[in-house]
């Protein structure tokens, strides 16, 4: 869903809701009703129950004679005819359908009708509902309807687009009469303009949300006066996908009643024309204005100096829109402000005082400076203050708590540059703190005592990369709730406490980067508290410790693993066979660990995996073929250990979708298995230092992954993923960044043969490593076609003739081995060699001359040289070709930034820095999104 219909919206949202007063009914069961239901109404339902999916039992109480008593099912006290029916799915209960009964067109007297949120996919809205006379709430919404809204509702001409509803006019609305709440969101109204919309709308309409509709938003003529319908509709939703002619409409003034309005995700016109037609609706309580993207460069004051006659306004969100400037004092004359939302904006200088009744603060992402004012621990109404991802520095003023801040909920002051110490006068008065994240301020110390019993319960803390004095910290054992618990690189050093042990499970825990010693006996192992509202992927960081023994089958209690890792540490023993139990697990990490042990063959039990690190431990024997169940791995990485025998052959076959597969450094024998080419996908082959015979497949040329320089999708990965290559000569860890890395390492085995030319077809190769073989034959004359090549080893072979010329066309080298071959001729020269001046290069081939060698091939009669000459006239179009194809590849983005810096080795560590950066800032601002959106519902 690319196109602006897909704002998130996956779902086909039509409600329509009459009459206002919207009871929530969930918890509304079976009433006692004095008579008996109608046998025609109580078939009908069975009929309805019949035509569904319901494999929770939603409806498992429809037995029975007395329809009236069934649950969801409401009948009118006084003639007992079926009134309501409360079937919106909730929590687990869901009903699915691909061909709903009509049978509830038998009805007639129902007067409520809720079917929202179930999957009914493929179905168009049932005509029956247009017959229900005295229907006064039906919802429809996101329950999966496709098609066009039926005549009986509407009077629409037909026409179905994949899953979507469409309607090609709107006049059926005005049958609607009573009507005073209308969303069509998502309802694809192409062709419509809004005011079409309101024409046919009854003056009752209060609520009107039109997000995602295609509709032409501008002003139009009119035949008729709508200044009575405008002035009635107090919500107005136009978030996302509708036609702005640019301006915002004059209509718009005339909404004199208007509450509520949404304008996020609409490129609204440069400068401040919208806000000063906002201004003139005063009546405006909340407005949405974040992603606008055309506010992009305007100076908040601007838009500010006009929004400030909104004397009303409770709630205003100018998130995501580049807007540059400070926060002005001005913002002060909005004196009912309860939420403001500057997040993600370039805006700069100091956090100013705000005043009065603020209940929300955010302004994340920012470039915000100095420090955090005591004035904000005025605002005792506070209850989320989101600081983030600015350049806040000094200490956190005491203000915070002692001040009144005792309603604060959740505060994020990470990524800054924070210092000082917190301590327990910080935190005495938050009684209400349940979010708090402070991490990535390397300055900052916690300095609390052992004794401290905080006055809240947090469900979410983050101390990352802070400090933290006095050991693992103590007062986190009366933390009961718990729900993510993140103290990695927090300079913690020790056992881990026994308290710890009779915790309740914490789903997400990162002790990573510490200096945690000890067995892994004492993680958390209590009864985990259920939290259904929030949705997180389970994981335990353990990496990069100092833990030691062997790995507890306590662990195997943790089913809703999701990652594991417990690299870098000093784990012993085998792999517990308590671990098929895992069967959650995407990502599996015991790499740098004394394990010892086969693989054992439950591995097949963990069919989802995706990555699987048993790198740089003792692991020994075969390969099990239960690894070949393991039908969605991207990762193996099994280099460093002493397996031994053949690398099977189904490995190609049953795996397919491998991007990194690493047999470094262990005792493999036989030859390389002809399937792993159908490995469209691998990007990293690393089955270096072992003993593997025979040739090198002449299909390797085929590896898909390897000819472009096109990214593997990567596992979505929260987490960084440790990935060491040989490349340059030198070992080099990957973390985030191993997508953007395409290597093939052969070396150091006992290889015959040729180097098959078509390998030189393996354009995206970075790096090329066949060194210390006993590979004959010539270089490949195309050599020059692996246009990304930076690193190429090919000493220690017995590899004869001349060094192709085209060699010198690898713009990218900055690495190159050809020692100890049986090398003759010319050296060539010119571009990138002329930078790759170390004679031991080429040393141990005693027929190379010209420079850099010392042997000089100045001699004319010299036969080597004249063929190099011929060389060089029949590659000369070649390279043409080569430059426009980088030309072209870096006009497509990223890649070409990327191996242009890879030229420079300083710069290369600071890319991949970049590149983990920016990856992480995505991830962090997407999660600010989801946090937010959670939060908002709580708001106003
Ligand atoms: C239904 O009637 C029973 C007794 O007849 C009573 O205990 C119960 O509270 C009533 N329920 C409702 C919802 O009125
Ligand atoms: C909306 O409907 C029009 C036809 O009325 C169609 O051309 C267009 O592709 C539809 N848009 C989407 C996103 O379905
Ligand atoms: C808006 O109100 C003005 C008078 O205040 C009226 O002339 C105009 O027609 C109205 N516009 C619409 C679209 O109703
Ligand atoms: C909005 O601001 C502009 C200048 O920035 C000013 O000319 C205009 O009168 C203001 N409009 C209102 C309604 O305050
Ligand atoms: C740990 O924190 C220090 C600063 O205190 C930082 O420089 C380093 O990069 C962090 N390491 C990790 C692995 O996060
Ligand atoms: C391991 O943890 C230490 C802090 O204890 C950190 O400085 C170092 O960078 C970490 N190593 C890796 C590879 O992340």
């Amino acid at each position: 869903m690319g196109n602006r219909w897909g704002l998130g919206l996956h779902f086909i949202i039509v409600t329509i809701i009459m009459v206002a007063t919207i009871n929530t009914c969930l918890g509304a069961r079976n009433i006692n009703s004095t008579v008996a239901c109608f046998e025609h109404e109580r078939l009908a339902l069975l009929k309805f129950k019949h035509s569904v999916r319901d494999d929770n039992g939603m409806l498992s109480s429809w037995v029975g004679n007395d329809c009236c008593r069934w649950e969801r099912v409401m009948c009118d006290g006084v003639t007992g005819h079926v009134e309501s029916l409360y079937l919106s799915r909730d929590e687990d209960f869901i009903l699915v359908s691909k061909e709903l009964s009509t049978s509830l067109g038998e009805l007639r007297h129902l007067k409520h009708l809720d079917l929202s949120g179930n999957a009914f996919r493929g179905n168009q809205i049932p005509e029956f509902i247009g017959s229900f006379k005295q229907l006064t709430y039906l919802n429809l919404s996101n329950a999966d309807f496709s098609g066009i809204i039926p005549y009986h509702i509407g009077n629409l001409s037909s026409g179905v687009i994949e899953n979507r509803l469409i309607a090609h006019d709107v006049n059926w609305i005005s049958g609607l009469s009573l009507l005073e709440h209308l969303d069509l969101s998502s309802v694809n109204l192409t062709g419509l303009k809004i005011l079409d919309v309101v024409l046919y709308m009854a003056p009752s309409v209060k609520v009107l949300s039109l997000s995602d509709c295609g509709l032409l938003i501008n002003d139009s003529c009119l035949l008729r006066n709508l200044s009575t319908t405008l002035s009635n509709i107090k919500h107005l939703d136009l978030r996302g996908g509708n036609i702005f002619t640019g301006k915002l409409p004059h209509f718009f003034q005339n909404l004199t009643s208007l509450q509520f309005l949404d304008l996020s995700f609409v490129p609204l016109g440069a400068s401040s024309n919208f806000a000063n037609l906002l201004s003139v609706i005063p009546s405006l309580v909340e407005l949405h204005l974040s992603y606008c993207s055309y506010l992009k460069e305007t100076h908040l004051s601007h838009i500010l100096h006009n929004l400030t006659t909104l004397s009303n306004i409770q709630y205003l969100d100018l998130s995501s829109n580049m807007l540059t400037g400070s926060i002005p004092e001005s913002l002060k004359k909005l004196k009912m402000l309860q939420v403001l939302d500057l997040s993600h904006n370039d805006l700069m200088g100091p956090i100013p005082t705000f005043h009065g009744k603020l209940k929300e603060l955010y302004l994340s992402g920012n470039y915000l400076n100095g420090s955090i004012p005591e004035s904000i621990g005025r605002l005792s109404g506070l209850t989320a203050l989101s600081l983030d991802e600015n350049k806040l520095s000094g200490t956190i003023p005491v203000s915070i708590s002692i001040g009144q801040l005792s309603k604060l909920r959740s505060l994020d002051v990470s990524y800054n540059s924070l210092e000082g110490a917190v301590s327990e006068s910080h935190l005495a008065n938050l009684l209400m703190l349940e979010d708090l994240n402070t991490a990535y301020n390397s300055k900052l110390a916690f300095n609390l005592s052992h004794e401290w019993l905080p006055p809240f319960q947090l469900i979410h803390i983050d101390m990352s990369s802070c400090k933290t004095e006095n050991g693992f910290p103590q007062w986190l054992r009366n933390q009961r709730k718990l729900q993510r618990l993140v103290l990695s690189n927090t300079t913690i050093s020790g056992p881990l406490p026994t308290w710890l042990r009779k915790m309740p499970i914490i789903p997400v825990m990162d002790l990573s980067h510490n200096n945690l010693s000890g067995p892994l006996t004492n993680l958390p192992n209590g009864v985990a508290n259920v939290d259904d509202e929030d949705f997180i992927e389970p994981v335990l960081f353990l990496q990069n410790n100092t833990f030691s023994e062997s790995i507890p089958r306590s662990l195997c209690k943790r089913t809703d693993l999701v990652c594991l890792d417990l690299s870098k540490n000093r784990l012993t023993g085998e792999i517990p066979k308590c671990f098929k139990n895992l069967q959650n697990l995407r990502f599996l990490r015991l790499s740098s660990n004394g394990l010892s042990g086969t693989i054992p063959s439950f591995i097949g039990h963990l069919s989802i995996l995706g990555s699987l690190n048993l790198n740089d431990n003792n692991f020994s024997g075969e390969l099990p073929a239960e690894l070949w169940n393991l039908s969605e791995l991207l990762v193996l990485d099994l280099g460093d250990n002493v397996f031994c025998g053949k690398i099977p052959e189904w490995i190609g076959e049953k795996i397919k979708s491998l991007q990194v597969f690493r047999l470094h450094k262990n005792n493999f024998t036989g030859g390389i298995p002809r399937s792993l080419c159908t490995h469209i996908n691998l990007q990293i082959l690393d089955v270096a230092h072992n003993s593997l015979t025979g040739t090198i497949p002449h299909c390797l040329g085929e590896l898909q992954g390897m000819h472009d320089s096109h990214y593997g999708v990567g596992i979505n990965k929260p987490i960084e993923e440790g990935l060491v290559q040989v490349i340059k000569g030198s070992s080099l860890e990957y973390t985030n960044t191993w997508n953007y890395v395409k290597n093939m390492d052969l070396s150091s085995n006992k290889l015959v043969g040729d180097i098959p030319v078509e390998l030189t077809t393996l354009q995206g190769l970075m790096g090329l490593n066949l060194s210390n073989n006993h590979l004959s034959g010539c270089i490949p004359d195309h050599i020059g076609n692996m246009k990304a090549l930076n690193s190429l080893d090919l000493s220690g072979n017995e590899l004869g003739g001349m060094i192709p010329p085209s060699i010198a066309t690898l713009t990218f080298l900055s690495y190159l081995n050809l020692s100890n071959n049986k090398l003759s001729g010319q050296i060539p020269t010119g571009n990138q060699l002329q930078t790759l001046i170390d004679p031991s290069i080429y040393a141990g081939n005693k027929d190379l001359c010209g420079p850099p060698m010392p042997k000089n091939c100045s001699n004319p009669d010299d036969p080597t040289i004249t063929p190099n000459k011929k060389y060089e006239a029949t590659h000369e179009p070649n390279k043409v070709w080569f430059y426009m194809d980088i030309m072209c590849g870096s006009a497509t983005g990223f890649w070409g930034v990327i191996v242009v810096l890879m030229l420079k080795k300083q710069w290369r560590n600071k890319l991949f820095m970049f590149a983990e950066e920016s990856m992480d800032k995505i991830h962090v601002a997407i999660m600010v999104r989801v946090n937010k959106m959670r939060r908002g519902r709580g708001a106003i």
